[in-house]
């Protein structure tokens, strides 16, 4: 069967592309390079032992689009690509909302037009918002998301709901908590692009001198040390929730449900100073820190309640916050031999 991945050359795309590749699928990949680099297609293929189809370009070019869906009998997709910087959403708010919707129209455009069903959308957490309830269910009340990223989630979400009545087709929404990691080959992971704004990249940049200190926003929260609390999901295993959504859209064809909806993430809040000593012990080596002012739009808490996942998908998260940051420390020293 094959896949379309657009953004499969990004940080969680890459992840689940050699997935589907170990897993028998053919691959075929949009992505316009705007926040990764070429080199990524060639380690997959180092890694997998395979070549995915790869296109280079931008999926609001709706008539290459229609040219590759021409090309290739294209079975299903799972839509990475997206801008996802919350901070510059809000001062790029035209290109967020143009970008993030119009790739995802476009490509529900050929899904309508040519009968194909298997709509796998990459949704956040960002849309419970700080929720009343510990750990978040797939049930707990949607917020309207402060951010213009947000609530691009918000709006595809409710896209493809409408799409998947409308036009009777099946589609996988997966809500993802706070992805890190990186492969265990130390080939493939998430590129510093700019500077990070995520907390394990800004980590991974102080501990390598790249950076001077890491700012840790704020210590007076109603939590156990006073930082903000989040559930780290290693990305290894976030990819391979994306096969068993897969499998099970296209095994459950005869399923009433329409729409599936899961949270991804492993259950466990961690919070900023213990993901800080967490890579210090996995890693040996310091993280040199500060404490500042909250970050505007923050929220206390967020973990996820992944048992709906885990009873549907029979999928878990299994890889530990340490052993996650082991990885993201081998990838710095891959890229360190790079440049
Ligand atoms: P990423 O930026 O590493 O990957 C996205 C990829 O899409 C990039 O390679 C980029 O070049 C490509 N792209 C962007 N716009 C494109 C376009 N118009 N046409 C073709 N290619 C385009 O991001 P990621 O962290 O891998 O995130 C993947 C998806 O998961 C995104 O939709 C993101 O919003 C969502 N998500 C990410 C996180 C996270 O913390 N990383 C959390 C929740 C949800
Ligand atoms: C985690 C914690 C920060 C950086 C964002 C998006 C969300 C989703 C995941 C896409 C927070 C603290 C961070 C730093 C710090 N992405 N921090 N110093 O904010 O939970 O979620 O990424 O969908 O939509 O909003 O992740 O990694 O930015 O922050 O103290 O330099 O680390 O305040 O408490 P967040 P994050």
């Amino acid at each position: 069967m094959a896949i379309l991945v657009t953004g499969g050359l990004g940080y969680i795309g890459s992840h689940t592309v050699v997935e589907l590749l170990n897993n028998g699928f053919e691959v075929v990949i949009v992505d316009d390079l705007s926040n990764t680099e070429r080199f990524i297609l060639n380690n997959i293929e180092e890694i997998t032992g395979k070549k995915p189809v790869f296109y280079p370009f931008d999926l609001r070019r709706k008539e290459l689009l229609t040219q590759v869906f021409d090309a290739h009998q294209i079975d299903g997709c799972i839509h990475f690509a997206a801008y996802k910087a919350v901070g510059e959403s809000q001062i790029r708010p035209v290109d967020y909302y143009e970008n993030n919707l119009f790739s995802l129209i476009n490509i529900l455009q050929e899904f309508k037009a040519r009968e194909i069903s298997n709509f796998i959308f990459s949704s956040s957490c960002t849309i419970y918002g700080q929720a009343e309830v510990m750990p978040i269910t797939e049930k707990t009340p949607l917020k309207l998301p402060e951010s213009v990223y947000g609530k691009t989630k918000q709006m595809g979400e409710e896209i493809l709901i409408d799409f998947a009545k409308a036009y009777h087709r099946k589609i996988s929404l997966l809500r993802y908590f706070n992805p890190i990691g990186a492969h265990p080959s130390g080939k493939i992971g998430e590129l510093p692009i700019g500077v990070p704004s995520n907390l394990v990249p800004f980590v991974m940049q102080t501990a390598s001198g790249v950076r001077e200190k890491l700012n840790i926003w704020g210590n007076d929260y109603a939590t156990e040390d006073g930082t903000a609390v989040r559930d780290y999901v290693y990305v290894v295993d976030l990819a391979k929730a994306h096969v068993a959504a897969l499998k099970k859209l296209i095994d459950d064809s005869s399923a009433d449900s329409l729409i599936d909806i899961y949270n991804l993430g492993t259950g466990n809040g961690s919070s900023v100073l213990e993901v800080v000593k967490a890579f210090e012990k996995a890693n040996n080596v310091e993280v040199p820190y500060q404490i500042c002012a909250r970050r505007e739009g923050d929220i206390t808490i967020a973990y996820a309640d992944p048992q709906k996942a885990q009873k549907e998908l029979n999928w878990k998260s299994e890889t530990s916050l340490e052993e996650s940051l082991r990885t993201v420390w081998e990838w710095q020293k891959y890229l360190n031999t790079r440049s």
